[in-house]
């Protein structure tokens, strides 16, 4: 049985609960992960778990290097990917607390490596990115998520911006306008390198703030640790149903 990769974000450094029985520090032709890939079992399903912005969550998300963390999740022959991001609520119902898997993504990320197919090639190469996430393993979160009675919002577009600062309140507007429900900071290049390496990838978004002029005030960092909390807590819930599924 191949093992399920799990990219685990702000809030999620480490997986609890999960039995690690190897901890495998991987050096790729892209330069390094974020940090050492955990082997173990999670519910007693076999999982490697890679800690996106690193073990002290001190890897901002425009320095992440995303080709080196998905390479070397392919590299040991990982083949589906779950991932795990907090973001900030744009559309009404995508409040503070709750969770949501997206569907769709929108790319507002500048000047990251975002494809392994830039160099060295024989021939171009253009990857089909119609639906960027696997609808498949989707529908196993969304399954996951009633099974552990989680409420999660099926659906909605993901707005990746360059960070690390959060964005204006008229930024948001403007990715109203161009129809993204959640805004965050990682899901691209990930999924689109997820893609080219064939992987099946989706992801299960923790909403830790309302954006920028959609709540009351300042975005402040006890605010999102409030929700983070809250939000984590339902997530590992989750992911206990999600690892039975694969
Ligand atoms: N914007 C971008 N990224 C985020 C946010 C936000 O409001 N909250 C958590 N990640």
């Amino acid at each position: 049985m191949r093992a399920l990769g799990i990219v685990g974000g702000t809030g999620l450094s480490r997986l609890e609960g999960l039995e690690t029985t190897q901890q495998e520090t991987l050096h790729t032709p892209f330069g390094d992960p974020s940090g050492p890939l955990r082997h173990g079992r999670f519910r007693g399903r076999p999982v490697v778990f890679l800690a996106r912005h690193g073990d002290a969550h001190a890897i901002p998300p425009h320095q992440v290097n995303y080709r080196a963390n998905i390479w070397a999740l392919h590299h040991v022959g990982v083949r589906r990917v779950i991932a795990v991001a907090a973001v900030g609520g744009i559309r009404h119902d995508m409040c503070p607390g709750g969770l949501a898997i997206p569907d769709q993504l929108i790319d507002y990320t500048w000047g990251r490596s975002h494809t392994f197919f830039g160099e060295n090639l024989d021939s171009v190469t253009h990857i089909d990115f119609t639906n960027p996430y696997s609808p498949e393993l989707r529908e196993l979160l969304i399954e996951a998520a009633r099974l552990a009675a989680v409420e999660v919002t099926a659906g909605g577009t993901y707005g990746v911006t360059q960070g690390p600062r959060l964005e204006t309140a008229r930024e948001i507007d403007r990715l109203e306008r161009d129809g993204c429900d959640l805004v965050g900071m990682t899901a691209l290049p990930e999924a689109a390198l997820a893609r080219e390496l064939a992987l099946e990838y989706a992801a299960c978004a923790v909403i830790v703030n309302w954006a920028a002029g959609r709540g009351e005030g300042e975005i402040t960092p006890s605010l999102i640790e409030r929700y983070l909390g809250e939000g984590m807590g339902k997530v590992a819930r989750l992911l206990e149903h999600a690892v039975a599924l694969v």
